[in-house]
Formats: structure tokens, C-alpha cells, sequence
């Protein structure tokens, strides 16, 4: 048996219930897992609140790390014992023990926790795409502009400091002044406060009026038309969340006249769809927080059975760099 955070129906964090439920054997493929921390993304708001369908009743979390209990057959890269770490999907994180698919789930290096393990994953994986494999026409040059929204977040910390330690200028945006120097300290070159002031303003500021070659952009609804005009002719407009609210639907006629813009909205579970191409970015990741280049910031943690405070800090732009929860 184990302790799970599970919701019935689609709704607010007091909609997440503590069960207990059954956890058999892995069969073909699954491997068992039992967890030392989980790992909070804002796609379990989505999940919690039906933006993103499941079928219910549903457990939620896609990010932990543990030891692996037990192997199903034809899983050949872990074993009984191991210490590993994933984003994947189906949800199920925010519990004691599960099986699940063994496709997503990685070795993790001894020099890093579980509780980083934890954190990392989702959110880590997610920055590896956006900045190396989300690129523009011509792709991305050491001095190039890009922005990024939301850069005090989960995704956006390690964003940055990727960004800088790849040599780009990163612009980010953040919702208060304290969260812009936190994201300032850990290496954006430039921080906009976008609670006080006009982002697209300051963005043309910066660049000399040129914009900028990417905006990678979480927030979705409140960001996106002001965003389009953050980038220059030829520019990418990597929408990737819907943090405000999903974007509405547009004219694609927009894209020509505001310079022959690009679009894309993707999802880290294409990225990750192959055990080969999930182990690949994963080693950069790993590759990327033992060297020290990005340091995996967990700025809060709530013991599991406080999941409902959690999500409302996160929902309440509460939090800065990565959440956590503990068993
Ligand atoms: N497509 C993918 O593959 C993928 C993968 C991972 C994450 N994501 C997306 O990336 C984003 C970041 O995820 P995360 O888990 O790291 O979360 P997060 O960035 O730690 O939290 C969301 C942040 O968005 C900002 N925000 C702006 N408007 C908001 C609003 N109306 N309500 C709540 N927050 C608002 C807040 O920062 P400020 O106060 O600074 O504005 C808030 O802290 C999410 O949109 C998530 O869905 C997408």
C-alpha cells in the first residue's frame, strides 16, 4: 500500500485527497519506485484544475526520485537498488511508492540528491529543449538576445543560468523587484519587472531596437501579443505554457506582418519520447549541474501531506526557482 495524493474531480487544491492505494508488481517494461521527494511542476495546476484532460480518479505528479524497488521484464537499464529520477508521464508522483513505465526513468549520478533529483527533472529537461533544441533559423550565436518570461521561476533559474553559461544575453521577466534580482544574481544579463513595466518598451530598449532572436514564453494569455513584438524579423516565438491562461487563438497573417515571425508550441514529452533521447538530455543535465554551471535552486519544500499550501504558493506566484515535496 501506499499513502497518494489524488483528486476525484477537476478543481481547486482542496480538491487533492489523501488515499491509499494498492502498488502490485512491475510488469513488462514498469519498474516499482519508492520515492524520497517529488517534485512540483505547473503542469500538476493544469492536471488539478482539467486545462489538461486525464481520466479521473487521478493521481497527480510528473517529477520524483527514489530507489528503484523491483524490475519488470525487458528493463535493462535499472535494477533493484539503484537511485533514479524522472519526469514522466503517466501522473503519480506525489506518493510513497508507485510502479510505472521505466521508459523516462533515469540513473542518478551519486553526486546529486534526491530532493535535486526531484526538482530537477521536469523543469531541467524543459530548459535543455527550449535553449538547444528550440532554436531559430540559423540557430542561437553566443551575444544573441533572447527572452524569457517568468525567468525567477522553476524552469526559468536554470534557464538562466544555462543561458548564460551558453553565452546568451538573456532578458528575463518577473513579477516583483526581488524576484528580478534573484534572477539578475544567477546570471540574466538583463531583468524586467513586468508588474510595473511595459516589457516590450524595455526589450526594444535593450536591443537597440533590433528585439530579440527567441521569446520563450510560459505565461501564455497576458504575455503573448506584446511578446510577438519583442522579436525581431525572422524571430521564434517558442510559447511553451499557459501559466496566465492559455493564448487564444490567432491569425497567422499576424506572423507576416510583424516580420515573418516563426512559432511553436511544444511539449518536453515529444523531446523525451525515446528511452535514447530522454538518457541523452538527461546526461547534459546532469553534465550541467555536477560541473556547477546551473545550480539546481529549491527554494521551497512542504512535506507531502501539505500538497494543498504548495499548490496555492505556486498558483500565488509565491515561489521563486524550484519546489519540492518531502516523505
Ligand atoms: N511545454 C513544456 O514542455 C513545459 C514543461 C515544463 C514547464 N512548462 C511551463 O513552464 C512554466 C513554468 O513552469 P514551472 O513549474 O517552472 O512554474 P514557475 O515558473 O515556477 O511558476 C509560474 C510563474 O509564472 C508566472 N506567472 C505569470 N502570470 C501568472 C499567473 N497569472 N498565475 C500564476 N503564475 C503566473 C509567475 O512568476 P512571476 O510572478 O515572476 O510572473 C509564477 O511564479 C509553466 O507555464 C509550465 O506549464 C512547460
Amino acid at each position: 500500500m501506499s499513502k497518494a495524493v489524488q483528486i476525484r474531480q477537476y478543481g481547486g487544491p482542496e480538491q487533492m485527497e489523501f488515499v491509499d492505494v494498492e502498488v502490485g508488481q512491475p510488469g513488462p517494461g514498469e519498474i516499482r519506485i519508492r520515492h524520497r521527494a517529488a517534485g512540483l511542476n505547473f503542469i500538476d495546476v493544469y492536471q488539478r484544475t482539467g486545462l489538461y484532460k486525464n481520466p479521473l480518479p487521478l493521481s497527480l505528479g510528473m517529477e520524483g526520485a527514489g530507489i528503484v524497488e523491483a524490475v519488470g521484464e525487458g528493463v535493462t537499464h535499472l535494477k533493484a537498488g539503484d537511485r533514479a529520477a524522472y519526469a514522466s508521464h503517466p501522473p503519480g508522483s506525489y506518493c510513497e511508492v508507485r510502479v510505472m513505465p521505466a521508459k523516462n526513468v533515469c540513473k542518478l549520478p551519486d553526486a546529486i540528491s534526491f530532493e535535486t533529483g526531484a526538482a530537477m527533472m521536469l523543469k531541467g529537461l524543459t530548459a535543455q529543449y527550449l535553449l538547444k533544441r528550440t532554436l531559430p533559423q540559423g540557430g542561437l550565436q553566443e551575444g544573441d538576445f533572447v527572452l524569457f518570461h517568468a525567468a525567477a521561476g522553476g524552469v526559468g533559474l536554470i534557464a538562466v543560468q544555462w543561458a548564460k553559461a551558453l553565452g546568451l544575453q538573456l532578458i528575463g521577466t518577473a513579477g516583483s523587484d526581488e524576484k528580478c534580482a534573484l534572477a539578475k544574481s544567477l546570471g540574466a544579463a538583463h531583468m524586467i519587472n513586468y508588474a510595473k513595466e511595459d516589457f516590450q518598451a524595455r526589450v526594444k530598449d535593450i536591443t537597440g531596437g533590433k528585439g530579440v532572436k527567441v521569446v520563450y514564453d510560459s505565461v501564455g494569455k497576458d504575455t503573448w501579443e506584446k511578446s510577438l513584438d519583442c522579436l525581431a524579423p525572422f524571430g521564434l516565438m517558442a510559447t511553451f505554457g499557459n501559466s496566465s491562461g492559455p493564448v487564444p487563438p490567432f491569425a497567422p497573417a499576424v506572423l507576416a506582418n510583424k516580420g515573418s515571425l516563426y512559432v511553436t508550441r511544444q511539449t518536453l514529452f515529444t523531446h523525451i519520447a525515446t528511452r535514447e533521447a530522454n538518457q541523452q538530455m538527461a546526461d547534459d543535465l546532469f553534465d550541467a549541474v555536477t560541473s556547477g554551471k546551473v545550480d539546481i535552486r529549491i527554494d521551497q519544500r512542504f512535506p507531502l501531506e501539505r500538497v494543498r499550501d504548495a499548490h496555492e504558493a505556486l498558483e500565488a506566484r509565491r515561489t521563486t526557482g524550484c519546489t519540492i515535496l518531502t516523505l
